[in-house]
């Protein structure tokens, strides 16, 4: 069985041995990068600022929810606005490695800057072992460069730690617990957000389809959870495909958008299953997507591939 307690203590201990100044963490709000910032501050207190980036791709009051719950953690902590500085450095690009990469890049670009004004050299971040194995190295192939490792630039000024490197999601969750970070059972959500659920190019009108989507699928599918009607999957979400379809409203013809459901269970994110949603809340789910966001969205699909072949994530 995973030793929790010993774990945080052998992370405070090497926190306050390795950071002898300041530093900042990447906070998420989501569970390794906030059970990171508890054990890092820990062990340095005000020495940590908590910089969470608000990079217009994050879901619906999500910006407000980490706010106040770094506000009950008693954390220092900043909001910092970047959503202008992300779109611009999207634009054009479809490719989702080029994403990643250029998300991984404006993260750190502004971490430097956060940085700098706080008088940082030590970047601390939630980076966990799936996000490194899938980034890969000169050993393994990239699955796909998670914005943590492989969406760092070379020339990166400030030097990282990160306490949970080794470890997978079912480990951190432990940890959280032990903790009592509120948290520990949010599903994942990935550091590039709602862009890698947008195929094709991001913008504000395209991720805010993708918003409205999630949000629905995530409040039925954790409506039909609480009422026992189905188990709670390990991740579940909408994604905004770049294909449209031909539909009809009264009289009328419409060419409109496809939004694909996509829900998983699993044990690490490593490999996945997809979950078998009852067909009443698939039915739910699509009718208000389709009637709360008609004027874009005409068709909805359900994903029922695996991880392997497929990921969890479409990018
Ligand atoms: P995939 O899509 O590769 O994802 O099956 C495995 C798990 O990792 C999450 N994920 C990420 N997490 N940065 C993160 O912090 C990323 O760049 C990233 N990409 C994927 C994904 O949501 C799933 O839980």
């Amino acid at each position: 069985m995973f030793d929790a307690e010993r774990f945080v203590e052998e992370q405070v201990q090497k926190a306050r041995d390795t950071i002898r100044d300041n530093a900042i963490i990447a906070c998420s709000g989501g569970v390794d990068s906030t059970v990171a910032a508890v054990i890092v501050n820990e062990a340095i207190g005000g020495r940590l600022l908590a910089v969470f980036v608000d990079t217009g791709l994050m879901r619906k009051g999500e910006k407000e929810e980490v706010q106040a719950m770094l506000e009950r953690l008693g954390l220092n902590y900043k909001i910092v606005d970047a959503s202008d500085e992300f779109f611009d450095a999207l634009k054009g690009i479809v490719d989702p490695e080029m994403k990643r990469k250029v998300i991984g890049e404006r993260f750190i670009r502004v971490f430097e800057r956060e940085a700098r004004e706080f008088g940082a050299r030590f970047l601390v971040q939630g980076t966990i072992a799936p996000d490194w194995i899938e980034s890969g190295d000169e050993l393994r192939d990239t699955i796909k460069s998670h914005h943590n490792v492989g969406g760092i630039p070379k020339d990166m000024e400030l030097e990282l730690f990160e306490p949970l490197r080794d470890l997978y999601k079912d480990e951190v969750r432990v940890i959280a617990r032990y903790l009592g970070v509120e948290v520990s059972e949010r599903q994942p959500f990935p550091g590039p957000a709602l862009a890698i659920r947008v195929l094709g190019e991001v913008n504000r009108e395209n991720i805010e389809i993708v918003r409205n989507a999630c949000f629905i699928v995530e409040d039925e599918i954790e409506t039909a959870a609480k009422k026992g009607i189905m188990e709670f999957p390990w991740q579940y979400f909408a994604v905004l495909l770049p294909v449209q379809s031909v539909g009809v409203h009264g009289d009328a013809r419409v060419y409109g958008k496809t939004v694909a459901v996509r829900s998983v269970r699993s044990i690490d994110g490593m490999s996945a299953s997809y979950s078998r949603i009852p067909h009443e809340i698939l039915e739910r789910i699509s009718l208000r997507i389709t009637n709360e966001m008609k004027e874009q969205v005409n068709r909805v699909v359900y994903d029922i591939t695996n991880k392997p072949p497929a990921t969890i994530e479409w990018e």
